[in-house]
């Protein structure tokens, strides 16, 4: 980026805890009493996932994967690939796949087809963030936080190049020369 980022606040970190309590208690609710595999997505649902299961109470085990699908654009480029594997077992567990934000859909798409070949006991995602406007490839969210507009956005994991994963709100990337 040339020009300096310019950077609107769109989900305050208040808004962004309250989605996070809600979904846990879905999430507590349907896995009570079960021993599922939580499966995050990185690099972007780090710290959505460290919040999440802070506020779970039932037994789990948690693991990461690394796809790769946007490059340093801020396009998908429409190719997925598995950087980094997980090394859990997913055979006849109970599988529930965290991400940060479903933008045209490509990523976790590929993914939860990835790992329905390895035929789990069941198969859900959960997202922080929703961005319908651009999907390419229909989705099924089974717990999702909020829905976004169709802007760039950066902060709590999202980064933009790298950058402003830490910020704790929010925020629209907006370009200004
Ligand atoms: P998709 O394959 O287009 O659905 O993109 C999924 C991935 O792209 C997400 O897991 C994010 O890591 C990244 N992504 C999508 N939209 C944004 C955004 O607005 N900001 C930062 N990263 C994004
Ligand atoms: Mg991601």
């Amino acid at each position: 980026m040339s020009s300096q980022p310019n950077l609107r606040v769109l989900v305050r970190r208040q808004e962004i805890a309250a989605a996070v309590e809600k979904l846990a208690a879905e999430i507590s609710q349907d896995y009570q009493g079960k021993y599922p595999l939580l499966l995050g997505v990185l690099k972007g649902s780090f710290i959505f996932m460290a919040d999440l299961v802070r506020l779970l109470d039932f037994p789990l085990e948690v693991d990461f994967v690394r796809l790769s699908s946007y490059g340093q654009g801020k396009e998908s480029s429409g190719k997925v690939k598995v950087l980094q594997g997980l090394r859990s077992r997913v055979r006849s567990r109970e599988v529930l796949v965290i991400e940060d934000i479903v933008d045209t859909g490509l990523t976790v798409a590929f993914l939860l087809d990835y790992l329905r070949q390895k035929k789990p006991a069941s198969l859900k995602l959960c997202a922080l963030s929703d961005k319908p406007s651009r999907r390419q490839i229909p989705v099924t969210i089974d717990y999702l936080g909020f829905t976004v507009p169709d802007k760039f956005l950066v902060g709590y994991g999202l980064d933009w190049d790298e950058k402003f994963r830490n910020l704790p709100d929010i925020s629209v990337l907006e370009e200004v020369s």
